[in-house]
């Protein structure tokens, strides 16, 4: 067996690649042959990243899905695989985050979090499985967080999703392994992304201190000494979504540059 990553022919579906991590996420694929998906609330973006991947050569395209809607995600999954022909790997990546002390969290933003971070993971996995058990195949990757694996304080309600997706993916890889159904997560560090102006916005309302500051400490406890790229995630995904990574299943792939000593 070759020891290069080769997704050709493959069919991929990242949520949240109109911009940051998804977007890194789906050009990764692509350029490792796979044809993608862009699954976006954000129609407009998530067309920019479809044109980009067509430029490499891959079939791609946009389809305007909020993850929050069971009937949208399942109806999403229908029409790639309508158009694209199959599932082969699926990346539920789309995310918020509200930062703040605990005491001054709303149940509103909890709720956010809880619909888009988890019950949009939750219902990716259900829509693939309607595919992928029946092709005896499949591999999906979701995003979690190292949020996910060590609590951050001030960002009580997001690790409590991302810790979730951390467990649904446990729970739900030990369910379909006999299928030839592999599922893991990711759990990224820090990217300077959209999700990043939001947290320090919080956490600048909250009183918490001013944003460039805020942010530089998160970065000061990075041991590699630099925050991760798109492209780092990206490539962890494409390794996880690849046949050299047929065995593993239930795990979590923290790639943050060694922060928090994630165990
Ligand atoms: N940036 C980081 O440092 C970091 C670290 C760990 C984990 N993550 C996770 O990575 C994922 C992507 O975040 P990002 O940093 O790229 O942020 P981002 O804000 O740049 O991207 C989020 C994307 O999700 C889309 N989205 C939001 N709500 C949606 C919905 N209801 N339905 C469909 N799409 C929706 C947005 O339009 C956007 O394109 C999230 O799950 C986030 O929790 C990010």
């Amino acid at each position: 067996m070759s020891t290069a990553i080769d997704l050709t022919g493959k069919v991929a579906i990242v949520t949240g690649a109109g911009s940051g991590l998804g977007k890194g996420i789906a050009l990764c694929l692509a350029k490792a042959g796979a044809n993608v998906a862009i699954a976006d609330v954000n129609v407009k973006d998530a067309q920019k990243t479809a044109k980009e991947i067509m430029a490499l050569g891959r079939k791609s395209f946009a389809i305007k899905t909020d993850v929050t809607k069971e009937n949208e995600v399942f109806a999403m999954v229908d029409e790639v695989v309508r158009k694209l022909g199959k599932l082969d790997i699926m990346c539920p990546n789309a995310g918020t985050c509200c930062a703040g002390p605990i005491d001054q969290l709303s149940a509103e933003n909890w709720d956010k979090m809880m619909q888009i971070n988890l019950y949009g993971h939750f219902y990716c996995v259900k829509a693939a499985l309607k595919y992928m058990k029946p092709q005896k195949s499949g591999k999906i990757v979701m995003t979690a967080s190292q949020a996910g694996r060590v609590a951050v304080p001030l960002l009580a309600g997001y690790s409590a999703s991302k810790f979730a997706v951390t467990a649904l993916t446990k729970a739900v890889a030990q369910e379909v392994a006999a299928d030839n159904i592999q599922v893991n997560c990711i759990g990224p560090g820090i990217i300077r992304t959209k999700i990043w102006d939001k947290i320090l916005g919080d956490l600048v309302k909250a009183g918490l201190g001013e944003a460039d500051a805020l942010y530089k400490s998160f970065l000061d406890s990075i041991p590699s000494g630099r925050e991760q790229t798109p492209e780092d995630i990206g490539n962890a995904v494409t390794f996880l979504a690849s046949n050299l990574a047929s065995e593993i299943t239930g795990d979590i792939l923290i790639i943050n540059g060694g922060q928090f000593n994630c165990p």
